[in-house]
């Protein structure tokens, strides 16, 4: 079993992103409804956390909803957002004491009132927060998010603000919700699916891929420092050849 001593030494992702799948299945498996396979996923990301926070990493986005996950059916998306509003009820002692600070990427303005608004206070309230960075993927797609950069970018150059010489790919990246965030180094998918799913397309350009047949309801401290110790053994080249990385 990887433990946290076995990554140290090693060098650490700035920025983890997660997939987390397999809910249903997880409950599925024990004849359980999928809103409880939901509610066991809220320990993998108690665990994830506080995985990350220790090993070092400062950015941590979880995919928790994503544009096309409104097809669901609308109680699942119904108890999915009172999740959110419980786990954020319960945890902001938690998340002030260890010093995370919140951050949201997606559309939050639709999701209902009560998630909106708590998400909201949590993002303000951990603001003065100076440790890792918890970013929740709500309402979320890549290709959303680089249309929405599109559509606010040719917004700057109609009126003047933006010359079109000087879009370059810094000048876009500053038009997608990531901007500020370093780009995720590392993605773990779980449940042994290997899609992307429309996460976070542009931002994962360079990214390590790691996946991983563990459920998320039973993805625990010592998966993610295996998916560290899986990355800490790749040949980052970006582009180069290995003669020039050694
Ligand atoms: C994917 O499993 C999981 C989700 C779409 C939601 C993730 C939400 C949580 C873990 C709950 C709490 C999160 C926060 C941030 C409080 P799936 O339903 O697609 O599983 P399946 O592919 O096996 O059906």
């Amino acid at each position: 079993m990887i433990s946290k001593e076995s990554i140290q030494g090693g060098p650490v992702p700035k920025h983890v992103a997660v997939i987390m799948d397999g809910n249903g299945r997880w409950a599925r498996q024990r004849g359980l409804s999928r809103v409880l396979g939901h509610r066991n996923g809220v320990q993998a990301v108690r665990e994830t956390l506080e995985a990350a926070s220790e090993a070092g990493v400062s950015y941590l986005t979880l995919y928790a909803f994503s544009t096309e996950n409104w097809n669901r059916p609308a109680e699942e998306v119904s108890a999915l957002m009172s999740l959110l509003v419980q786990t954020i009820d319960k945890e902001t002692d938690t998340l002030m004491q260890h010093g995370i600070r919140l951050l949201t990427v997606g559309g939050i303005e639709a999701l209902p009132a009560e998630a909106r608004n708590a998400l909201i206070a949590l993002r303000e309230k951990t603001s003065v927060n100076t440790g890792p960075t918890l970013i929740l993927a709500l309402n979320y797609s890549g290709k959303w998010d680089i249309t929405q950069a599109a559509r606010r970018l040719a917004g700057d150059v109609r009126s003047g603000v933006l010359d079109v010489a000087d879009i370059d790919e810094q000048c876009f990246a500053g038009y997608l919700s990531t901007q500020g965030i370093p780009d995720p180094e590392l993605m773990i998918r779980t449940s042994g699916e290997c899609r992307l799913s429309n996460f976070l397309l542009w931002q994962l350009a360079y990214a390590e891929f790691y996946f991983t047949p563990v459920l998320w309801p039973d993805f625990r401290k010592e998966h993610f420092f295996e998916a560290i110790a899986d990355f800490q053994h790749r040949e980052r080249r970006f582009g180069r050849i290995d003669a020039q990385i050694s």
